[in-house]
């Protein structure tokens, strides 16, 4: 029973081979996955591919904040109302990233506030990216955030770490804890309590040892919590237990599983408001 808490199951580089990725993860024992959607199609997909097994998938959908600039107040409506439909379990990746390009600081910040604001009113946890941006990124959720946090693919330091514990947020370790080169890695998946800490993969990006230098996926999720496994001196099985009571306390009430009708019906919605959704569903149509 091992959780990957954040894989973008549905972005194009995976979502090409679905049914060899979900295979592959039955094989690892991997039996839950939260799918992460940063756009439109991405979330219909997911939605599609929950219908077809509930009990393994749950998804969340938010901006990510490299696309503050292209996100529309009609984006903003869309995920509200998706966020309200009580479809979604988790509202994210939503965040900082000041890494590629800090010349839109402000827009990021706003976009972010937004999207907390949302899942306050949804009463959605939130999956939190933050680059290059630990103390912006803190202040905002400290400021804002009224439901459970989770820090994705944490690698901050010690002191941003402990703070975030103080709040109750949850730290999600990925890939990068494996590389040899990672210092902190094991400092900090040592230092976080175990009622607190999650396993992720963020695949397709961020292979684990032994899979640098292919793409990753949720089955890779077994060696990231083999190490921290190692790590914390404790057997596998009582990891995997932790992460996976962690995963579902903080997620709290279960979403709703769509209904083919419910997915048809926001395809045409979009489709009526948004005339370029029309080419993305007949792209969807041709493969
Ligand atoms: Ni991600």
């Amino acid at each position: 029973m091992i959780t990957d808490t954040h894989c973008h199951l549905t972005c194009d580089e995976i979502y090409s081979h679905i049914d060899e990725t979900l295979e592959n993860a039955k094989n690892a024992d991997v039996d839950l996955m939260m799918i992460m959607c940063t756009n439109k199609t991405e979330y219909l997909r997911a939605l599609d591919l929950k219908t077809k097994s509930p009990e393994h998938l749950k998804v969340a959908f938010g901006y990510y904040p490299g696309d503050a600039k292209e996100i529309t107040k009609e984006d903003l409506e869309f995920l509200k109302a998706e966020a309200l439909s009580g479809r979604m379990d988790v509202l994210g990746e939503i965040g900082l990233d000041y890494y590629w390009d800090t010349s839109f600081k402000d827009l990021q910040k706003e976009l972010f506030k937004t999207q907390i604001e949302i899942a306050n009113e949804a009463g959605l946890p939130i999956s939190i990216h933050m680059r290059e941006a630990s103390r912006d990124t803190m202040d905002l959720l400290e400021q804002y955030a009224k439901t459970p946090v989770i820090l994705h693919c944490f690698s901050g330091s010690e002191p941003i770490m402990e703070e975030a514990l103080q709040h109750g947020m949850y730290i999600s370790f990925a890939g990068p804890i494996t590389y040899k080169n990672n210092k902190q890695g094991p400092i900090n998946v040592k230092a976080c309590p175990i009622d607190h800490l999650l396993s992720e993969t963020d695949s397709p990006y961020l292979s684990p040892v032994p899979h640098r230098g292919h793409p990753n996926e949720p089955a890779f999720v077994a060696d990231t919590v083999a190490k921290i496994a190692e790590f914390k001196d404790l057997d596998q099985d009582t990891l995997q237990q932790a992460i996976r009571q962690n995963f579902l306390t903080l997620l709290g009430k279960k979403a709703s599983t769509p209904t083919q009708e419910e997915i048809a019906d926001i395809q045409s919605f979009l489709a009526t408001c948004d005339p370029s959704w029309k080419e993305i569903q007949l792209k969807e149509e041709a493969k």
